[in-house]
């Protein structure tokens, strides 16, 4: 991991890097003087690239100059933050993994980010953080390349222009990277290939996050978790030769009513008998991507010290075909007492989910569940890949999620989830069926799910389309969740005073 500094003001001569990094708005305007007081011969250099139209300072421009002679910084890359009023710590992150992905970077040991245009107090420390955040976005990669890693600067100083500046670039330096870490466990854990990432080793990891971050971690087999009669999970890993874990990880805070979150995690899903065809199979790794989300926002509340008392259970099992799987016809049974008709052994998430939710709401009696699941590719249809749907019971939790995302740039819309919608899922041969009946394959699967969570403050969150990134720079696990989740918690109302009333 790379280091980060704050260091001020950004006049300080002692101080040099191999690249000078200067995020600026659109129209670059300003810049050139904030350039003369850093940089002598760089400020010529970068006012002729602007006066030549080189730069423009729009999101995703960014624009690599040389500074001639012996100075201080003998590289300067510009980044484009747009318009000055547009600025956010959602598009700031943006700007900054581009920013860390240009190929300049590859080339440099130490970068310096001039934080003129970041604004003051604790907007300063909002979108440094954002930027730190950005920085580890844009230099993940996941690989079991045996070659040697990309090069990679290790040391990022940012360059505040007051004393009071330095503190507020302190403190955004670590949020930044609380989050940013937390999101890239979560990205590592779910590009892991389901051969070198078992249930097993998904709870293993869960263990050692949870000790590096201060988090309590317990995990149940198969025999702990036969012993919470949790029917539906043991059935839908029946078939694997992996055993199944779940995951209860524990953040205490100041105590009182907890938020639980749970997290799907299908180390795999081959679709069991109700096969999935190649193609749809190959990605299903990336069917644990809510756990993994779970796991990493655990880690983010712990290292934060949020206050919220916040649980996360992972349900982890691999959805296999062997002659000891679960077939389409069979009645299984689950740790709520009701009976499931399985009509479809690819909708499995929900099996799987539906005694994850019960241990939630009947051992925790908790201020609100919020589960994150790959469930449906239906998704996809309803929403494309810009935004997750999120469905459930409580309208003003519902909002606070919502609210949250488009706050770090991780957009929810809603999906109806009616009383009505309860028979999609009926059926005379048990308490409840697997699979919808009248299309709205999303909205089924929640209509599912909530026959499992009584009547708690639920919110169920389909990231089947956003889990995983199929275009744009990052291929692979995006996190998806983490920010939110941590966003959202960091500012929930009522500790343990508040909770009791
Ligand atoms: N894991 C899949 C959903 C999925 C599909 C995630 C594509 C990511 C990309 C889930 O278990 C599944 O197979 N759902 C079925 C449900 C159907 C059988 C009712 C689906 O969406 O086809
Ligand atoms: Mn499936
Ligand atoms: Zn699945």
């Amino acid at each position: 991991m790379p280091v980060f500094l704050a260091h001020g003001p950004a006049s300080d001569p002692s101080l040099g890097a191999d690249l000078l990094l200067v995020p600026n708005p659109s129209p670059a305007q300003g810049l050139a003087p904030r350039l003369d007081r850093i940089t002598r011969g760089g400020a010529q250099v970068v006012a002729r690239a602007v006066d030549l139209g080189d730069f423009q300072g729009k999101p995703r421009d960014t624009l690599s100059l040389v500074v001639p002679g012996v100075v201080r910084f003998p590289r300067i890359l510009l980044v484009g933050l747009g318009e000055d009023d547009g600025i956010t710590p959602a598009s700031v992150r943006t700007a900054f993994a581009n920013a860390a992905r240009a190929r300049v970077i590859d080339r440099v040991d130490s970068v310096a980010v001039e934080c003129g245009a970041l604004g003051t107090g604790a907007r300063l420390r909002d979108l440094v953080a954002a930027a730190v955040d950005g920085i580890l976005e844009g230099t993940y990669r996941w690989s079991a390349s045996t070659k040697p890693a990309p090069h990679r600067p290790g040391r990022w100083v940012f360059l505040a222009r007051t004393a009071r500046g330095v503190t507020g670039v302190e403190q955004g330096i670590r949020a930044g990277r609380s989050l940013g870490e937390a999101v890239l466990s979560a990205r590592r854990l779910a590009d892991e290939p389901a051969n070198r990432m078992s249930p097993a080793a998904l709870a293993e990891e869960a263990r050692s996050l949870g000790k590096q971050h201060s988090f309590a971690v317990r995990v149940l087999g198969p025999a702990g978790i036969a012993k919470e009669n949790m029917e539906a999970l043991l059935a839908v890993g029946s078939a694997a030769a992996t055993e199944p874990r779940f995951i209860v990880m524990e953040h205490e805070g100041d105590g009182g009513a907890p938020i639980v979150l749970v997290g799907k995690g299908l180390v795999f899903d081959s679709g069991g008998l109700s096969i999935k065809p190649s193609l749809s199979m190959a990605e299903m790794k990336y069917d644990k991507c809510g756990g993994c989300a779970v796991i990493g926002a655990m880690q983010a509340v712990a290292s934060r010290g949020v206050r919220r008392r916040v649980i996360g259970l992972v349900p982890a099992v691999e959805n296999m075909i062997s002659g000891t799987a679960y077939r389409p016809g069979d009645v299984i049974g689950s740790r709520s007492g009701k009976t499931i008709e399985v009509l479809n052994t690819d909708a499995e998430g929900r099996i799987v989910l539906a005694d994850a939710l019960d241990y939630a709401v009947t051992r925790y009696d908790p201020a609100a569940v919020v589960d994150l699941a790959t469930l449906t590719g239906a998704v996809f249809g309803a929403l494309g890949d810009r935004a997750a749907a999120i469905l459930g019971t409580d309208s003003a939790l519902i909002q606070r999620l919502r609210d949250a995302g488009t706050a770090v740039g991780e957009n929810l819309w809603q999906l109806p989830l009616e009383d009505g919608h309860r028979q999609d899922v009926e059926t005379p041969n048990a308490d409840v069926r697997n699979t919808g009946k009248h299309g709205a394959g999303t909205i089924a699967g929640a209509a599912f799910l909530r026959e499992f969570t009584r009547d708690a403050s639920w919110a169920h969150l389909d990231i089947a389309s956003v889990g995983r990134a199929r275009r744009g720079p990052h291929r692979g696990a995006t996190g998806f969740g983490v920010r939110l989740l941590t966003k959202a918690l960091a500012s929930w109302p009522g500790g343990k005073r508040a909770a009791r009333k």
